[in-house]
This record gives C-alpha cells, structure tokens and sequence, in this order.
C-alpha cells in the first residue's frame, strides 16, 4: 500500500507539472500571436514622416508632375470639352488651400478637363470682400484665355463624387455644392446659391457678376441668386447625390465678421445690381506669381467706407 501510495503521489505531481507545461505553451502562443510585436521592431517616430505632406511644398512635388506652372492642365489624349478657370478667393487659410489643391488637380484631371486654378488672395488686414475678388478674378482670368467656364470655389469645399462635373451649363449658372455635410448633405435653402457655382463668362457678365458692396461675411450668395434671377435666367443644380461636398470645419475668420448691413443691400438688389457688379469693379492688381499648382493674384480690393460713404463704391488707394 505504502509504494502505491507513493506512485499515487507521483503520478499527481507528473500530472501537475504536465499542466503547468501546458499552461507556459499556451501563454507563449499567446504571447507570440496577440503581444509580440511582428514585422519591423523600430518604433515609429514622434512626428509622422507623413505629416509634412500636409505642406504646400509636399503637395507640390507629389501633384506638379502633372500641371504645370500656374496651375494648368489639359489631357495630353483628346481634346477637353470644358475649358474651366476654377477661381478660389483667399486669406490666411493655408491647410485648407493645402487640402484642395492635394484632392482638385487629380479631380479635375480624371474629368479630362482643360483647367487653370487661379487664388484671388486678398491683401491686407481690412474687411474681406469675397465679391470683389471674384470680379479681379473672373477679369484677370479672362485676360489669359477665353475660358468657356468659370467656377467660383469656396478654398474649404472638397467635391466628393467624379461625377460632378465642373464644366458649364449653357443656358443655366449651375450652384454645385448642393449637399455639404455641415448641412447633413441636403439643401440649405431654395435659394441657395454659395459654395461652388459654375458659369460661362457670357451668364456671368450677364448677372452683371457679384456685388461690390458685400463687406463682412453674409448674402452676397444670396445677391448672385437674385441676379440670375433679375437677368432672366434660371439656376440649374446637379441631383443631391451627386453634388456633394465635404466643408473643412473651420471658425469664422478674424476680418470677415458677420455684416449685418449686407441683409439690408441684398434687399436692394433690384436697384442696385445693373450698375454695381462686374462693370463698377475696381481693384489694383498687386502681383501675378505662376506658382507650380496655381496662379497667385495677389489683389487690393480697397477698404469698406467710412460710414459717411456708405453706399458709394470705394476705390483702392
Ligand atoms: N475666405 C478666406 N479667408 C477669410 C475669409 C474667407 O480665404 O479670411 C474665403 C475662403 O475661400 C472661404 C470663403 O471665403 O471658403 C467663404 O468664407 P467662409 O468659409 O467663412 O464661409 P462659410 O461658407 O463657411 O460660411
Ligand atoms: C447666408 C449665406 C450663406 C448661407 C450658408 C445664409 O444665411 O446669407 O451668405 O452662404 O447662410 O451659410
Ligand atoms: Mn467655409
């Protein structure tokens, strides 16, 4: 009995430690499969080696190899059938002018569109005018080619469907940004007509173009809209499932303040559009730089007026 007690005893300690191998094995498999790191063992450094893709200068040499200076394109296999100036008025936004020029050339280019991208900076540190630098644009734009259509681009609105083409209508200025995701991908309002809008340079001139006197953020969309109207031609708006875009967020930016004046002269528009618009606009052209993915017009659009001249067009000094 005392020798089988002791093989007893034995084959339970075998028993345990046949476990306790078990038991390592599994935790070593688990160890090499879940924790062990695999493939490279360097660890990735602090800042992201990708993170200055986000430069303009990064951005330039992955995307220059197919424009060229200026910001010009056209498709090296067939002739394109829209000519498109894409103006983007600016200032002080440089990650989203990063982002939009990184995702619009390769755009632009799948839709073998002949292109040119021009930035309408505007100078200084006085009250943003994004109407006058659409008119220094659209006027300077037409000084290099005779452009069958014009596309006025928000610098923060990222199209996100090939499908939208930004080619003109020939009979209707078209507003493209139908559904932006700030505003749950649907029509703001009926009339809305701000974001990306697309016109030949004949419906432009036509509307007589944006209004000069739109200081401050607020309505000079809304004023475009009336115009087109007031010239006798309708807007046209690719379906919502297509015409979508993503909106960089962003805050209201410091010198384009909410204007709470521009409610007033939009209501004034049927008097006011025929004589302020494209053909009383008055800039001074600063410089022209042909940087490699777009054309600089650096613009002096003049100051707001002093509230004793409210109402009369300012010039630049
Ligand atoms: N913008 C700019 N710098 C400014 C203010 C405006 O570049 O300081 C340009 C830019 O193209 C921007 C557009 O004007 O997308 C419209 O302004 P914002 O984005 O503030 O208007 P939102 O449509 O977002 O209300
Ligand atoms: C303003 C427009 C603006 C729109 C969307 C409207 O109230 O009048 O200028 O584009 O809101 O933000
Ligand atoms: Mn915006």
């Amino acid at each position: 009995m005392g020798c089988c007690r002791h093989l007893w005893r034995s084959r339970r300690l075998w028993r345990s430690r046949f476990s306790l191998v078990l038991l390592a094995a599994a935790f070593a498999l688990s160890y090499a499969f879940f924790v062990a790191p695999s493939g490279p063992q360097a660890e990735c450094p602090v800042v992201s080696p990708f993170f200055p893709l986000l430069t303009l200068e990064a951005i330039r040499k992955k995307r220059s190899t197919s424009v060229s200076p200026g910001g010009f394109y056209r498709p090296p296999d067939c002739r394109a059938r829209h000519r498109t100036a894409i103006v983007v008025p600016y200032r002080k936004r440089l990650t989203h002018l990063g982002a939009l020029l990184d995702h619009l050339h390769p755009f632009l280019q799948r839709q073998q569109l002949h292109y040119r991208i021009y930035l309408v900076e505007q100078w200084g540190n006085g009250t943003f005018n994004k109407g006058r630098l659409y008119n220094a644009g659209v006027r300077e734009a037409l000084r290099d080619a005779t452009w069958s259509c014009i596309i006025f681009h928000d610098v923060d609105l990222l199209p996100e469907d090939d499908r939208n083409t930004y080619g003109c209508h020939q009979d209707k200025p078209s507003h493209l940004s139908v559904a932006i995701d700030k505003f749950a991908y649907r029509l703001y309002y009926p009339q809305a007509f701000g974001g990306v809008v697309a016109m030949t340079p004949d419906q432009f001139r036509k509307t007589n173009g944006y209004s000069n006197q739109f200081w401050g953020w607020g309505q000079e969309d809304d004023n475009l809209w009336q115009r087109v109207i007031l010239s006798g031609m309708q807007a046209a708006r690719p379906p919502e499932a297509i015409a979508r875009y993503k909106m960089i967020k962003h805050e209201r930016d410091a010198g384009n303040e909410r204007n709470p004046r521009n409610v007033d002269l939009l209501r004034r528009t049927k008097l006011d559009w025929s004589s302020d618009g494209f053909n009383s606009s008055t800039y001074k052209l600063l410089s022209k730089e042909l940087e490699p993915l777009y054309t600089h017009l650096m613009v002096d659009v003049g100051k707001k007026a002093p509230p004793y001249l409210r109402g009369n067009t300012t010039t630049p000094a």
